[in-house]
């Protein structure tokens, strides 16, 4: 059996680009005892992964060149020498972008509902889904009743950020990149404005769409989208800094200009890293999954197939190609 491989070949310098990374073959190897071996089915795409290109530490120790690339996926236990980890069980976890994993069950989640597909266990009900669940509840601290913007808003996170900030009564506002997603966030998902920030001057729309200011700001894309949030923060505002995404390929850093008003507001400026909440997810995916259950949450998955081509696949984060939650299908 062989099992095919995406390693990281170079470090990327601004956008990533295809021969940053190399396609391999190598032979599933033989199990030991107390080893599975996982077909993965589903890979993850997560703006994180371009850090992980990168050298050091930050959260997470960079990718070492030539290893397999660092990635969550879905698959199914084909073998096991294994007590706990039964042929035809789905499982999630780091296994990184290769259609075969050996295990010894570390870092390894049983998918037990059948409820959803497999692959919603990289997205709503998986590590996105648990960044926007504690983001917003935990470090947010949202309140019923209140005014969020969210930036990245058609992405998996933000889709999801204003959805939970709907069920609590909030008014919510999503800033992206095309008419076609801002139709959706307001036609389809129900949030009560969406701003084209390619057409749109996103300071003057926030504040028609924010009469009263912005409550809570859950940030995921950084820059002058950044500032521009900051501009408009209400007195006690909460700034969730997610992630920055239209900084991950740059190559100098835009700071924040704005950051004054964290002071004339009241306000904080909070960071979350969604490992802290490990200990936290099962109460999350069980909210989560009840909402789904109940259509109070829609969720949209934009599934690609082939595992060569990876690396094309991981920049259309970056370009905004991506229309929900992305998935490489092997
Ligand atoms: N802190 C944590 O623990 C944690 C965990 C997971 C993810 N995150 C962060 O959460 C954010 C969202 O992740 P996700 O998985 O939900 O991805 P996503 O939103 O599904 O996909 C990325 C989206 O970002 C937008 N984008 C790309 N380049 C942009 C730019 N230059 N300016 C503005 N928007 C840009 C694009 O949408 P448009 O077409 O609208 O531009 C694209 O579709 C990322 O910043 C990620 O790093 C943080």
């Amino acid at each position: 059996m062989t099992n095919q491989q995406i390693r990281l070949a170079k470090r990327p310098s601004g956008m990533l680009a295809d021969d940053d990374f190399a396609l391999t073959e190598e032979a599933v190897p033989a199990l030991s005892d107390g080893q599975f071996l996982i077909q993965n089915e589903f890979v993850s795409l997560d703006p994180a992964m371009r850090g992980w290109m990168n050298e050091g530490t930050t959260y997470i120790r960079g990718v070492e060149l030539g290893a397999v690339m660092r990635a969550f996926a879905v698959g199914k236990v084909i073998q096991s020498n294994h007590p706990d980890f039964t042929i035809g069980q789905y499982v999630s976890g780091l296994t990184g972008v290769q259609t075969h994993a050996v295990s010894n069950g570390a870092g390894i989640e049983k998918i037990r509902s059948q409820d959803v597909p497999p692959s919603w266990y990289l997205g709503v009900l998986g590590m996105p889904g648990m960044t926007a669940y504690f983001g917003l509840l935990d470090k947010g601290a949202l309140q019923d009743g209140e005014t969020v913007f969210v930036s990245g808003a058609a992405g998996m996170i933000g889709t999801l950020v204003g959805q939970i900030a709907k069920i609590k009564g909030c008014r919510v506002v999503g800033s992206a990149g095309s008419d076609e997603k801002c139709a959706y966030l307001v036609n389809e998902i129900g949030f009560d404005a969406a701003i084209n920030y390619n057409t749109e001057s996103l300071p003057d729309a926030l504040k028609t769409h924010c009469p009263t200011g912005i409550d809570v700001f859950f940030d995921n894309v950084g820059g002058p989208t950044l500032d521009a949030g900051l501009a408009n923060l209400a007195r006690g505002a909460r700034v969730v800094i997610c992630g920055a995404i239209s900084q991950y390929n740059a190559s100098d850093m835009y700071g924040p200009k704005n950051y004054m008003k964290i002071v004339s507001a009241r306000g904080s400026m909070t960071g979350i890293i969604v490992f802290d909440f490990l200990a936290e997810y099962p109460e999350a995916v069980r909210q989560l999954s009840e909402w789904l259950k109940a259509g109070k949450i829609k969720y949209r998955e934009h599934v690609e197939t082939g595992i060569e081509r990876f690396p094309h696949v991981l920049r259309m984060l970056y370009t905004g190609e991506n229309f929900g939650k992305l998935v490489l299908k092997l």
